[in-house]
């Protein structure tokens, strides 16, 4: 899959890999919710970079519709003055927060974007893919999206006008508009071959499911325009419309990769993976690859949905007071054991739950007492037996060869992993692995060998320390694509920036590579990679 690129500076060429995250609804500043497709995406974007693709990674606000022009009405802006203080306040700087790698950041207000759209729906108003029509039904605000009477829930307090919206549980609106509609509903055979011709194309396996039996049952065709407000991209054709916010967000993939605009680029890039939570699998598995058939461009390369971050038991979303902004953790932790902590216990692609105590626990056993205490005294004790240079290997024993075994083991599963999207399993991986160093060392015992000065004892002492800093490389490079701070403080506490390079540009495929730090390097404690909690953390 995906398509061969030469770049001039590599000597191989590339498989470019494009990734994207949804873009967020600029209604309030960012929860954990959203920040967890955005730590994910950039894992996964991270290690292409490490395998040596050419990786684009987009995310980006979507800011026209309804839902928008509300929260910026209850503050008592216009929706322009609304979207541009939160993406310059929150949603830009919660990248930085979270060391995020993004190549681009698409905003829907861009003309970049607005253009491209009006370009691409006149395109399918001329080809006879769009008519007038009138829509009649419930429609969701929080959803952005019109509900089938079916799917509602009743009112608690026993309403009977009153239906609420299954995702938000508050109630929908009754609306009745003269729109134009995209002709969805001839797309559902082609689609459902797309789904069995290409079974990664939604994954994981329940997400796949529950598209193909969604689109088995049969398509509507899909409202497109709002006549009832004006904020969003203006209808090209009749100027008394503007386009479904929808609509007008999926085209972000790709008016940012320069469809419509560079045509070389966009071909470069395209097709996209595209990361979503579960609750807007829809709009990119069906009407996106829909209204992409439509213009005769490629589908995506893949749709993964991943699960519901929950607190306290229910989906935390910005319109509910369980919201958490990624910052009241990250001030606690820091940012490499916000990301490693998200991505690590929850399976990608089911639903999870954040405690602050659970948090604390997997912190203070696998980052602060695993890799970190690991970490710290490997260092010291090369420190002290000697002076700070790493010893030569020796001869390895059976228990460093099979700590070599291992390390390449673990490589593979990880990378494998990754291919699926498995990231829990990529970090579990790793983990295991760091788990066997820390039980090499116990049962090596470096210093009680270190008491015996004689000259065999001196080099079993050596091996020792060779293997376990070596090993400890290895978890660098690995490390880099989660938990890119610490992977770095440790690549130069092992003194392996100044020996092999830069850590970005380690191939994460050749990390099992046993011997690559040479005997020599200067390896120095490493500052606390995971310092010792507050006591009311
Ligand atoms: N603007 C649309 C997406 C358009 S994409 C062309 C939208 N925005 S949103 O702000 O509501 O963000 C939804 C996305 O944020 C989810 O699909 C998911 O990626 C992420 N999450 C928000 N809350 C979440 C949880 N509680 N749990 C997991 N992910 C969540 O929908």
């Amino acid at each position: 899959m995906g398509r061969m690129s030469a770049s001039p500076d590599q000597a191989f060429p590339a498989q470019t890999f494009y990734i994207t995250t949804p873009i967020y609804y600029v209604t309030a500043a960012p929860s954990i919710g959203n920040a967890y497709t955005t730590v994910a995406a950039d894992m996964i974007a991270r290690w292409h970079r490490q395998r040596g693709d050419d990786t684009w990674f987009l995310t980006g606000t979507d800011e026209h519709g309804q839902k928008v022009l509300e929260a910026a009405s209850e503050h008592g802006v216009s929706p322009q003055e609304w979207t541009d203080k939160l993406v310059n306040e929150e949603w830009e700087p919660v990248l930085s927060v979270l060391d995020v790698s993004n190549d681009d950041f698409i905003r829907t207000t861009e003309q970049r974007h607005t253009d491209r759209v009006r370009d691409f729906w006149q395109t399918l108003y001329d080809n006879g893919h769009v008519y007038e029509g009138t829509y009649e039904g419930p429609y969701c605000v929080a959803c952005e999206e019109f509900k089938l009477p079916s799917e509602l829930l009743e009112d608690p307090d026993g309403d009977d006008s009153v239906r609420l919206c299954p995702i938000h549980e508050r109630p929908v609106e009754q609306l009745s508009e003269s729109n134009y509609f995209f002709r969805l509903s001839g797309f559902a055979d082609r689609l459902l071959d797309l789904y069995e011709q290409r079974p990664t194309f939604v994954q994981p396996e329940s997400a796949r499911n529950e598209v193909v039996a969604f689109v088995t049952q049969g398509l509507s065709d899909l409202s497109v325009t709002r006549s009832t407000f004006d904020w969003g991209i203006e209808v090209p054709w009749d100027e008394s419309h503007v386009l479904y916010v929808w609509i007008d967000a999926l085209l972000n993939y790709a008016t940012a990769a320069g469809y419509g605009a560079d045509p070389e680029r966009f071909d470069r890039l395209w097709p996209a993976v595209h990361l979503v939570g579960k609750d807007i699998l829809r709009f990119h598995a069906v009407i996106w690859p829909a209204m992409l058939m439509a213009a005769g461009v490629d589908v995506p390369r893949q749709v993964f949905a991943h699960g519901w971050l929950q607190v306290g038991g229910q989906k935390m979303s910005k319109s509910k007071a369980t919201a958490i902004h990624p910052s009241e953790i990250v001030d606690t932790f820091g940012s490499d054991a916000y990301r490693y902590y998200f991505l690590r216990v929850i399976a990608f692609g089911s639903d999870g739950s954040f405690s602050w105590e659970h948090m604390k626990a997997v912190y203070t056993s696998e980052l602060a007492n695993g890799l970190g205490n690991l970490a710290s005294r490997v260092a010291a004790m090369i420190g002290s037996y000697f002076d700070g240079v790493l010893p030569d290997p020796g001869e390895a024993g059976l228990a460093e060869a099979t700590l070599a075994a291992e390390l390449a083991r673990t490589v593979a599963a990880a990378d494998e992993a990754m291919d699926r999207l498995a990231l829990h399993e990529t970090l579990g991986a790793v983990e295991s692995f760091v788990a066997r160093v820390n039980g090499y060392l116990t049962e090596q015992e470096p210093w009680k060998v270190a008491k015996d000065d004689s000259g065999p004892s001196r080099a079993r002492l050596g091996s020792i320390l060779y293997a376990a800093a070596e090993a400890l490389r290895g978890v660098a490079v690995l490390h880099s694509a989660a938990m890119p701070g610490t992977a770095a403080a440790l690549w130069e506490s092992l003194g392996a920036a100044e020996q092999l390079g830069a850590l970005a540009d380690q191939d994460v495929r050749s990390a099992g590579r046993w011997g690559q730090l040479p005997a020599g390097a200067a390896v120095t404690k490493p500052s606390a990679l995971f310092p010792r909690l507050a006591e009311d953390a």
